[in-house]
């Protein structure tokens, strides 16, 4: 019986189980793990853009007993919500992101090198990846030093209040953070020139009572870090894999390019989840209310009925923007430019400003996750 939830860790290449399924079982009832696993392009185009297909509940009823901070933000991220929460949410985080400034890439990662360069070697996940994207987006907002170096240095075990089971000790942490954290975002936010403007605008527009809106607000900016720790670690990552292993480092474009084929060719998020709000159609099955849906992304990024030769890495390909490893529909990432504008920065600094770039290792291990494929370590040997 093929299980479709397997831990990244676990397997060395899942393009090729997407590959039979998407031949064999493109809709797919996993009995054991009571979840529907779609594979096409076309049918995992047309459950993101449905909104009868919602965003499972995370934490039902505060079964994993988070504290007052951190259940505030998990119940108001535009991530995990629905409906009119939902469209709320992401007016609020799609203000918060415009109202980001622009912040010099290139000294943030050179200061990150130079912190971390051991005699020509550096674990460019560790010292670069998890680092770089959190960091560009405190500085956007004009987080003062010691609160970047509080947050970034908390939110790889903060990122773990996103998983649908957490563990006693995950919990503790989260509920020992999020209290500072949410005081820090919540102070600095009203210190910004925007902030009151914003407040006002939202409650005008939707008429809610600026004490409830605000919540909102210091959760979706907390919410703005998380999503780009796991997913902007994993897109630094494996797009300095492939162009090292495709050599297509030459010029800025071409590392541009390189990255938005990296996204549909072996992308950081692999599946998202939705729950069935009704009945619904595909082919020849019945998807039933209340069933739980895995839609495989990076299967999708690979259909060949979609995308020509998928198996290769062409960084030439027409279509290679219309990857779905950002999504697609009401819960699109409202930060995909700006990932692919933040990669394309650092790889680019980093092949301009070295000469020699090497990998140290040959086997690249996976963080034992099921949504994300991130490398643990990858070493490198840089030189001028
Ligand atoms: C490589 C980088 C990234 C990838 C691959 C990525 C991927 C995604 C995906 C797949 C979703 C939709 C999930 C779904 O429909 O179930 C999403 C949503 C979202 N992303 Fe990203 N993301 C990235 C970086 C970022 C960054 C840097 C930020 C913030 C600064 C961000 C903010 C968001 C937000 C707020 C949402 C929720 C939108 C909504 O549900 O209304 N993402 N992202």
């Amino acid at each position: 019986m093929t299980s479709t939830l397997f831990l990244q860790s676990d397997i060395p290449d899942p393009y090729s189980t997407y590959k039979i399924m998407l031949e064999k079982n493109p809709v797919y009832w996993d009995e054991t793990n009571k979840i529907w696993a779609i594979y096409s392009y076309n049918d995992c185009v047309s459950i993101l853009k449905n909104n009868k297909f919602e965003i499972p509940l995370i934490n039902p009823n505060n079964e994993q007993k988070l504290n007052k901070q951190a259940l505030e933000i998990l119940t108001h991220l535009t991530r995990l919500s629905n409906g009119i929460q939902h469209k709320i949410s992401k007016e609020i985080a799609m203000l918060l992101f415009s109202n980001m400034r622009s912040v010099d890439i290139n000294k943030i990662i050179s200061q990150l090198i130079e912190d971390n360069l051991v005699k020509d070697k550096i674990d460019w996940v560790n010292s670069v990846c998890k680092k770089l994207p959190v960091l560009v987006v405190l500085k956007s907002f004009g987080f003062k030093e010691i609160d970047c170096d509080f947050i970034s240095e908390k939110i790889e075990s903060f990122v773990k209040i996103m998983l649908p089971k957490k563990t006693e000790d995950q919990v503790n942490f989260i509920n020992e953070v999020s209290e500072k954290i949410y005081s820090v975002v919540e102070k600095h936010l009203s210190s910004l020139s925007f902030y009151n403007s914003l407040l006002i605008k939202i409650s005008e527009e939707h008429q809610i009572s600026i004490d409830k809106i605000i919540p909102v607000v210091v959760s979706n900016l907390i919410g703005l870090f998380i999503q780009s720790f796991d997913a902007g670690r994993g897109l630094l990552s494996n797009s300095l894999l492939q162009i090292l292993s495709n050599k297509t480092f030459s010029n800025k474009i071409e590392i541009q390019k390189s990255i938005i084929e990296t996204l549909r060719f072996d992308p950081p998020i692999h599946n998202t989840r939705r729950i069935a709000a009704e009945d619904f159609h595909i082919g020849e099955s019945l998807i039933k209310k209340n069933d739980s849906i895995l839609i495989v992304l990076a299967s999708a990024n690979r259909d060949p009925e979609k995308f020509e030769n998928a198996i290769s890495y062409d960084i030439e390909r027409e279509n290679n923007f219309e990857n779905l490893t950002f999504g697609i529909g009401g819960h699109l990432c409202l930060a995909k430019h700006f990932s692919i504008h933040l990669a394309t920065e650092a790889l680019w600094f980093l092949f301009h400003e070295y000469k020699t770039i090497k990998i140290l290792e040959n086997n690249i291990e996976y963080e034992p996750l099921i949504n994300a494929r991130l490398p643990k370590n990858i070493w490198i040997s840089i030189t001028n």
